[in-house]
């Protein structure tokens, strides 16, 4: 994102804030939106200290009712917005997806699988799509939207057994035309 001239940014999902925030300090102004309201709490602490909190602002909200509003966007982030109860997460993507300005970009990163060491068994409604089948769930309109990236790759991670792990994340990156 560190090449994209900074304008407007929703972030679904932003937890503890701490992507929104490094897009503040990179001349975005940005929305993040998180059902959990410590977590919006700590986001705004930490936008404070990072004296980022005139760039941010910070809704405690649940995505599955929330309308986007102080749109267009030139930017929509969902980093890891995954529940471990049931979440429209497609619906939520494709509603925030239409207040995605001409010329905006839309940046989907998502857990591919779950972790090695997590029993599926014991995660019933988690679901973890690849980007490509995101892609094709998310159903937008092709002549509106312009593939620049589907991809997955893995990453080292530390299981907390302490041995080495390999993680799946998924990247979906779109721009409007
Ligand atoms: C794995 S965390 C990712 C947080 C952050 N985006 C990151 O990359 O570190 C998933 C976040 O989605 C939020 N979330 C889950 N369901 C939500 C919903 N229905 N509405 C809003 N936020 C939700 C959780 O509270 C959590 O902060």
């Amino acid at each position: 994102m560190q090449h994209l001239a900074p304008g407007k940014a929703l972030d679904l999902g932003c937890g503890e804030g701490a992507d929104a925030i490094w897009l503040a300090t990179q001349g975005w102004l940005v929305t993040g939106v998180d059902i959990s309201a410590t977590a919006i709490a700590r986001a705004r602490r930490e936008a404070q200290r990072q004296q980022a909190s005139a760039a941010t602002r910070f809704v405690t909200a649940d995505l599955a009712r929330w309308e986007p509003d102080d749109g267009p966007y030139d930017l929509m982030t969902a980093s890891f917005l995954h529940s471990p109860v049931p979440l429209p997460r497609i619906a939520i993507l494709q509603r925030a997806a239409t207040t995605v300005r001409a010329g905006g970009h839309l940046v989907v990163l998502s857990h591919a699988a779950l972790p090695p060491w997590v029993d599926a068994a014991d995660h019933p409604a988690h679901s973890f799509p690849s980007p490509a089948r995101q892609f094709v769930e998310l159903n937008l309109n092709e002549h509106d939207w312009l593939v620049l990236s589907i991809q997955t790759h893995t990453r080292h991670a530390t299981a907390p057994s302490g041995e080495a792990a390999e993680l799946t994340d998924g990247v979906l990156l779109l721009q409007r035309r």
